[in-house]
């Protein structure tokens, strides 16, 4: 699991229903290792006793500005100060408004006022509220003042109404915390991941596949946005919730993905091609199935194109990843990918372990990129090996930058 350590994120908890969720909230960041501070608003104080919160914290929670034995202890300049990352979850449309208007009547909003930290803000309320224009007009300020505005999502909502108003689930909130910690070196960028394994018909019910699960690839495209880029996700068939902010296009074979794929080339940036692609798929589809018979059934494959060879020819200054599942002579093979794919890196898989490459949850990988220079990676959960991948990107990028002048 990904690690928030060293990290003092500021809670901020108004009063709406949704604030029973701050607390698996608060459980969730400090189980990641944050120190977790919680300012509630008096209101809030109505819905969940702020003992939940210490308990939950181990911090002793604060709400009100003029008590003095509060302020001694924990001093609202202090906390302003200590926050790497504020995040105000659920935020009212009271606290918004009051936010908009830099109004600090109140010890979370005069905590707010005071910290240079990013700022986060998760709306929750009723739909006819949130899609108030007074509250519309207040998100749009806030956006304005570089405030990050978490989408609430659609659904059922505690007043008995359907509509947008609902707390992101605890996942959402925590993906946002970490990607404000995160430099933004993608920012303003696509990258296009592509995931996941193919599959080629032979008939109506059965089908060519490999093991790929997709977890290494939805692990890159979560670590690419966390890095602020615009990231979409062509992928195979796969049982994986979508990373939070990423934009998914499913396809099913390797022809599939090769349109797709050379939908969203054009205005990419950065690719990683991630997928394991399906090399061959057999040369004719049955519209019937295929009925068994009693000697062997002999099936004829052909070629599936190489995407990365195909869209390789029209490389420009994109920076490409490629990947390569290696079961043996796993290094040379992989710099064989790189030269022949004219990749700027190649990422080295020795997919014959049982705890790393295709269904794993950790991996081990090699990174080798064109000026020759390799770098061997412990064992290590996927989404730290795609943060180390997007790092050595970042690394790779700025060099070719320098020299570029
Ligand atoms: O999805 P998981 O369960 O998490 O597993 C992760 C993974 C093992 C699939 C992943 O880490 C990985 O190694 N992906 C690449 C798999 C693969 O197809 O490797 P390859 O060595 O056959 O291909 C080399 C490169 O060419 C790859 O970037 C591949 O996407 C690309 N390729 C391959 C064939 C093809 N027809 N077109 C391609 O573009």
């Amino acid at each position: 699991m990904w690690r928030l350590d060293g990290k003092t994120v500021l809670l901020g908890v108004s009063g709406g229903i949704a604030a029973y969720k701050s607390a698996e909230v608060t459980r969730r960041l400090v189980e990641a290792g944050a120190t977790v501070r919680v300012v509630m608003t008096r209101n809030a104080a109505e819905f969940v006793s702020p003992l939940t919160f210490q308990a939950l914290s181990g911090h002793p929670v604060a709400w009100d500005t003029f008590d003095l034995s509060q302020e001694a202890q924990i001093g609202h300049i202090r906390l302003a100060d200590s926050a790497d990352v504020v995040l105000v979850a659920p935020a009212t449309a009271n606290v918004l408004a009051k936010m908009a208007h830099g109004l600090a009547d109140d010890l979370l909003t005069t905590v707010l006022l005071a910290t240079r930290a990013p700022i986060l803000v998760a709306p929750a309320m009723n739909v006819n509220m949130f899609e108030n224009p007074a509250v519309q007009a207040n998100l749009a300020v806030l956006r304005g003042h570089g405030v990050r505005v978490i989408d609430p999502d659609a659904g059922f909502l505690a007043c008995g109404y359907e509509g947008k108003g609902r707390l992101p689930d605890p996942e959402v909130l925590l993906a946002e915390v970490r990607r404000a910690l995160t430099p933004r070196d993608f920012a303003g960028l696509k990258v296009l991941v592509s995931a996941g394994p193919n599959r080629e018909p032979l008939d109506p019910v059965r089908f060519l596949s490999n093991r790929s699960t997709g977890k290494m690839g939805f692990a890159l495209a979560a670590a690419a946005w966390r890095r602020g880029a615009d990231v979409v996700l062509v992928c195979g068939p796969t049982q994986l919730p979508t990373p939070h902010g990423v934009r998914r296009v499913d396809v099913e074979t390797a022809l599939e993905m090769l349109e797709a794929m050379r939908r969203e080339w054009a205005d990419s940036s950065i690719v990683f091609m991630c997928a394991a692609v399906a090399d061959y798929r057999p040369a004719r589809t049955s519209a019937q199935k295929i009925r068994k018979g009693e000697g062997p059934l002999v099936l004829e494959l052909e070629r599936n194109p190489d995407i990365l060879q195909e869209l390789g020819r029209e490389k420009g200054a994109r920076f490409v990843v490629g990947f390569a599942a290696e079961t043996e002579d796993v290094l040379s093979g992989a710099e064989r990918k790189l030269r022949e794919k004219k990749l700027d890196l190649v990422v080295a898989n020795d997919v014959g372990r049982k705890d790393a490459g295709f269904a794993a949850d950790t991996n081990a990988v090699t990174l080798l990129d064109a000026s020759g220079a390799s770098e061997s990676l412990p064992l290590l959960p996927k989404d730290e090996v795609a943060e180390r991948i997007v790092e050595r990107v970042v690394e790779l990028r700025a060099a070719r930058a320098r020299a570029a002048g």
